[in-house]
């Protein structure tokens, strides 16, 4: 299977986001790291976020040195008001204005109900939810002021059907869905434009953990037979960020490969 950075130098870039400033959580890896190289591919300056300082600043670096547009690698938590405010603050002063947000911060912390703990419902509801409001928060008004603006929520399959040991997990990306749809009501006069993708099972981090045989029983039910790869939804925030998705809000991209119809 190709790697992100070879799906994204074999595609001729139509430059869709030429100039287009955006902010992608979570992106020091996985999905988020895939979005922040095809939409500097496609032209974007993207402020790459993350918890994880290290990693997020060398993939910042590995994406710069593969000939893309400017990207900058930052540290912060979706959970905390201020870091979310001081990364919009810092990108508005370099750049004057925020076109793009791309919330896909999210973690999991698997277990039956009968066994969860509070501290592992808080925590996934925190960063998948809450991280996903604030930051919505934090870049609402200089979008409003511009009357220009996408925010994509990555949200999941799970939060569409629900899953066995993921209660507090689905209940985050359902959360997600209803926010994506409220956000789509409240900020449509200002053309600000709310949506969100579900991706199905991809193959990242988050999954590697999944045993063979889980694996195999998840991609028994995807119509094309494989695990999605992290392009894949880079490709669908593509389109939602560009020009081609300018009467679309309020709505839910299934990326799934036809596991769940
Ligand atoms: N991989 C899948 O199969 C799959 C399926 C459906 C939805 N998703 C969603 O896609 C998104 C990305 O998932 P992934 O598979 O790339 O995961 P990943 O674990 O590879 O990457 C997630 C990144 O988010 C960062 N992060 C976690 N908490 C954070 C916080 N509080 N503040 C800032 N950054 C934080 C992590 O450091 C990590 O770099 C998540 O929202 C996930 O729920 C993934």
């Amino acid at each position: 299977m190709e790697t992100t950075t070879q799906s994204v130098a074999k595609e001729a870039s139509a430059m869709r986001l030429k100039d287009k400033i955006a902010i992608v959580t979570g992106s020091a890896q996985g999905i988020g790291r895939a979005i922040a190289e095809l939409f500097a591919h496609e032209g974007a300056k993207v402020v790459m976020v993350d918890m994880d300082e290290a990693l997020v600043q060398r993939s910042a670096g590995e994406i710069s040195q593969n000939g893309a547009s400017s990207v900058a690698g930052v540290r912060a938590n979706v959970t905390s008001a201020d870091d979310c405010e001081n990364v919009v603050k810092s990108a508005l002063e370099k750049y004057g204005k925020i076109d793009i947000l791309i919330n896909n911060a999210g973690i999991t912390k698997d277990n039956l109900v009968m066994r969860m703990s509070e501290q592992e419902w808080d925590a996934v509801i925190n960063v998948n939810l809450k991280g996903t409001f604030l930051f919505s928060k934090a870049v609402c008004r200089p979008m409003m002021r511009a009357h220009s603006g996408r925010i994509i929520n990555i949200a999941s399959v799970v939060g569409q059907e629900g899953n066995m040991g993921q209660a507090n997990y689905a209940a985050s990306k359902g959360g997600v869905i209803a926010l994506t749809k409220s956000l789509a009501k409240e900020f449509s006069s200002r053309n600000i434009l709310v949506n969100a993708i579900c991706p199905g099972f991809i193959n990242t981090r988050l999954t590697a953990v999944v045993s063979d045989e889980a694996k195999k029983r998840m991609t028994d039910r995807i119509l094309l037979g494989r695990m999605g790869e992290p392009i894949d939804i880079a490709r669908g925030a593509l389109f939602l960020a560009s020009e081609d998705a300018s009467y679309i809000t309020g709505q839910v991209l299934n990326v799934n490969g036809g596991m769940y119809l």
